[in-house]
């Protein structure tokens, strides 16, 4: 057994002989990486260099003390102290709690990639599973509130609008690969939040990994074709949304609860590109109807398969609900990042707003 090896199975000795008691003890007494004065919430991001997590880090740093981890790819947002953490390492993930004690720690970790999960399909589960279990275990021992980021893959891809009551049938590897995720925390979490998200998009902290926003955008600059699938149908919102949804719910202190956050529309990513370049006022002409590679495990509940257009339509009625928000349409979602990238937008007259989520 190597050294690490010996260190990491102690450690498992140790976790598994404490009671919750002493760590709450152990918890009080120790000193924190985090400033005693600052009352506000801490919150920890798992994988802070990811698209989601440094846009969420961004967006919540001013209200709250945020903090977070990356692996491979250190990263730097301005003011938020962030540290290596194998998610597979529970000595890792325990220190990490242990040294912010977060009361929320956001799982940021993973593949998003329908076709990137298929091709590593071992990867995937390690990442959007098992690392969690990780987690989500630490979270429980350090009282930490589990929020994990799922998303509208973990259905079959019929044509109808998905509610939160429905079993998920997902037939591709993301897909259940994040099904198994959320089914973890509601078994075993007693803290816990979920969102379920239609695809998000926004700017990558990365300056390599560009997401297919900036590819989008740097197509079009450079006035070069795009072809863009137009048979899978989905939400799609600025990454600002999940932002501002989160905090309410942070802000509420919402428990143990799995919401599906989406646009109140669904487009594919032909129709979606059309439209940005609508509000964007970039050339539509360069955007052209195509079939990405969407490699389908087996049918869903309705029997979509390989080949079939496939939607991955979600209802949002109980979050809005729930809140008593408006989810926008992906116009709108669109003309909210156009603002919010520094450019000027023409009102929609037909539109009530444009500008973040309305509250009804
Ligand atoms: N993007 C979307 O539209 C969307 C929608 C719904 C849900 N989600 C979910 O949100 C999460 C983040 O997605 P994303 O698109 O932002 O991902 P991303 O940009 O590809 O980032 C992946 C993250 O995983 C980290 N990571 C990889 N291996 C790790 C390990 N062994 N231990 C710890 N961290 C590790 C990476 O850290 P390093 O870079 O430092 O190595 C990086 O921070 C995923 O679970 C995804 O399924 C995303």
């Amino acid at each position: 057994m190597s050294t690490s090896d010996q260190n990491n199975s102690a450690l498992d000795d140790e976790v598994s002989d404490e009671t919750s008691q002493e760590a709450e003890q152990e918890s009080d007494n120790a000193d924190t990486l985090v400033d005693a004065k600052d009352d506000r919430k801490t919150i920890l991001i798992f994988g802070i260099s990811s698209f989601v997590g440094s846009n969420l880090a961004q967006f919540f740093k001013e209200d709250f003390r945020v903090v977070g981890t990356y692996h491979g790819n250190p990263v730097k947002v301005p003011g938020i102290l962030s540290i290596p953490c194998d998610v597979h390492e529970k000595a890792e993930v325990q220190l990490a709690l242990f040294a912010f004690r977060p009361d929320i720690s956001i799982y940021c970790v993973g593949i998003a990639s329908v076709f990137d999960c298929y091709k590593s399909q071992q990867k995937a589960e390690a990442l959007n599973t098992s690392g969690l279990f990780n987690v989500a275990e630490m979270c429980q021992r350090y009282k930490s509130q589990i929020c994990y980021i799922s998303s509208s893959y973990v259905f079959g891809g019929d044509d109808k609008p998905y509610i939160e009551m429905d079993i998920p049938d997902a037939n591709s590897t993301l897909g259940k690969t994040q099904a198994a995720a959320e089914f973890y925390i509601q078994k075993t979490s007693l803290n816990y939040i979920i969102f379920r998200c239609s695809r998000l998009y926004g700017r990558s902290i990365h300056p390599i990994r560009k997401n297919f926003l900036e590819v989008l955008q740097k197509r079009l600059r450079q006035g070069q074709n795009f072809i863009c699938d137009n048979t899978v149908v989905n939400g799609f919102l600025d990454i600002a949304y999940l932002a501002m949804v989160l905090k309410i719910c942070f802000d509420k202190n919402v428990m143990n609860r799995l919401f599906q956050l989406s646009s109140s529309d669904a487009l594919s990513y032909y129709d979606f590109s059309k439209q940005y370049c609508e509000v964007f006022g970039d050339n539509s002409e360069l955007v052209v109807k195509g079939k990405w590679p969407f490699p389908v495990l087996s049918a869903g509940a309705g029997g979509a398969i390989s080949g079939d257009d496939l939607f991955y339509k979600m209802d949002i009625g109980n979050l809005e609900g729930f809140l008593n928000i408006k989810m926008p349409t992906i116009k709108e979602s669109l003309a909210y990042s156009y603002r919010r990238f520094g450019g000027k937008v023409e009102e929609d007259k037909s539109s009530k707003k444009g500008e973040g989520i309305t509250f009804i």
